[in-house]
């Protein structure tokens, strides 16, 4: 059953339950209100009635002693406790051919005998030592309430069918107008689905205020999201496949030039061999480095350790050190600050960092390290060219390097800071670069610090 029937049905049923809720409750309401006044009149002729010493003396009890109370359309009658009708005297058939109930209690209830409205009070005869010994029922036919009840019923009647009646069609412009967004949703998803085209929905559908406008906005941020994702990860095996063809031509070409002249020619060959082994090596860091972008973007946290950041950054320096024969500072302003991270990860992104500050200037290399509020912030400084400030915020895009000529020469892949962005993020931390041109560069990474003090 489709939504729409469904909602359709279930407010018909409502309405209706509702109608002959109220419907019922209107009925008694007046039925009440209009005997109000009649049974105010039994109960004080029952009380007369009460007055009479001889209703005591059940020897005494006959209809003509309740005659002289008879009044239009009522009824008398005495009943004792076998529920015998003992006495009776009565204006008319209808009503004294109503069946007689003995009771223990005051009683009051009004009858329907075929379309006769009669209202019934009982009211218990209780002789000495207060022991019951008949009832007193007074019945007065109503024929005016009934008349009026009548028209009553026949004005709820064609209200309930006229509900009957219009609420499906209510329901059905009803249900039309709220399920035509969802229709519209769904379209527009199934386009998606068939032609893989981003559709964003009207401003029409997402500039409503309620829930479906909501749901609307969402569904375009979703779609601007996977939009993005779509060009990021076009650009990128565009930038991967151009990256990694480069060298493979290179060697092609040379491969080929020994095939034809190398053979004979020692210079050549010398001058193949070396291109061929130096673009074999930048080919091999750039698979290395576009495996580790991947692992980091594949690998959740899965374990987290408070790292005592000063002693990585000593460690990692000296290493650096060694390995490149530069200065590198270390400037330690707390040596107890812990970050909670992964220290295999986390020495990668100082690595990355101090790799480019190295090969990116020639003087002297800074690491700082301190606390600022809830983070542990790390700085790496260099004096080199610097990075023009319109480059800066594409610095952290995969395969994005400033001069491509100059990068070549000092063998970047360009992967380096798309790496330590991910890393950072995956810590739940903040990366930045500050550059001069001419003056130097500062990167800041700020960590959230770890809570734990155990190491
Ligand atoms: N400290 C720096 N000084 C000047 N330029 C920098 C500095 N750090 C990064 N850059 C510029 O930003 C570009 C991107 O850096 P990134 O580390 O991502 O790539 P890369 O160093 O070229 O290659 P990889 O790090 O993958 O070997 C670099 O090519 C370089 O032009
Ligand atoms: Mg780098």
């Amino acid at each position: 059953m489709s939504l729409r029937t469904r909602l359709m049905l279930l407010s018909c049923v409502w309405i209706l339950l509702i109608v002959i809720f109220f419907n019922w409750f209107i009925y008694y309401y007046i039925l009440k209100k209009t005997t109000d006044n009649e049974v105010r009149q039994l109960w004080s002729k029952a009380q007369i009635i009460l007055r009479d010493p001889e209703i005591y003396a059940p020897s005494h009890w006959n209809s003509g002693q309740l005659q002289q109370y008879l009044e239009s359309d009522t009824l008398i009658r005495i009943i004792s406790p076998d529920g015998a009708v003992r006495a009776q005297v009565s204006s008319s058939e209808e009503l004294s051919a109503h069946p007689a109930t003995y009771r223990t209690q005051y009683h009051t209830y009004v009858q329907n005998e075929l379309g006769l409205l009669i209202l019934f009070v009982q009211v218990p005869i209780v002789g000495k030592n207060n022991v019951q010994i008949g009832l007193l029922e007074l019945g007065k036919g109503l024929n005016v309430v009934a008349a009026f009840m009548d028209l009553l019923v026949a004005g709820l009647t064609v209200t309930t069918g006229s509900v009957l009646l219009f609420s499906p069609l209510v329901g059905f412009f009803y249900t039309k107008a709220l399920v035509r967004p969802i229709r519209q949703l769904l379209e527009t998803m199934r386009t998606i689905r068939s032609k893989g085209d981003f559709i964003l929905l009207s401003p029409q559908f997402t500039a409503k205020k309620d829930e479906l406008g909501e749901l609307g906005r969402t569904f375009n941020e979703m779609i601007v999201h996977l939009q993005e994702n779509d060009r990021r990860q076009k650009h990128f095996v565009a930038d991967a496949s151009h990256e990694l063809k480069t060298p493979l031509t290179v060697i092609e070409s040379y491969t080929s030039l020994l095939r034809r002249w190398g053979g004979r020619d020692p210079v050549i060959q010398q001058e193949a061999l070396n291109a061929i082994h130096s673009e074999t090596v930048r080919l091999k860091g750039l698979i290395d480095a576009l495996l580790r972008l991947a692992e980091v973007e594949r690998l959740a946290m899965t374990e987290l350790h408070p790292v005592r950041i000063a002693e990585l950054i000593r460690s990692t320096a000296e290493q650096m050190r060694r390995a490149f024969g530069r200065d590198i500072i270390v400037r330690i302003d707390s040596e107890e600050a812990r970050c909670s991270g992964d220290e295999a990860r986390l020495k990668q992104l100082l690595i990355i960092l101090l790799d480019n500050a190295i090969k990116y200037s020639r003087k002297n290399v800074l690491v700082e390290c301190g606390e600022e509020e809830r983070f542990v912030v790390i700085r790496v400084m260099d004096q080199g060219m610097g990075i023009p400030s319109e480059e800066l915020p594409l610095l952290f895009e995969r395969f994005y390097r400033v001069d491509k000529a100059r990068s070549r020469g000092t063998g970047g892949s360009g992967l380096g800071l798309a790496i330590a962005k991910q890393i950072v993020e995956l810590h739940q931390g903040s990366i930045r670069l500050d550059s001069e041109e001419g003056e130097g560069t500062t990167a800041t990474v700020k960590l959230p610090k770890s809570s734990s003090t155990a190491v």
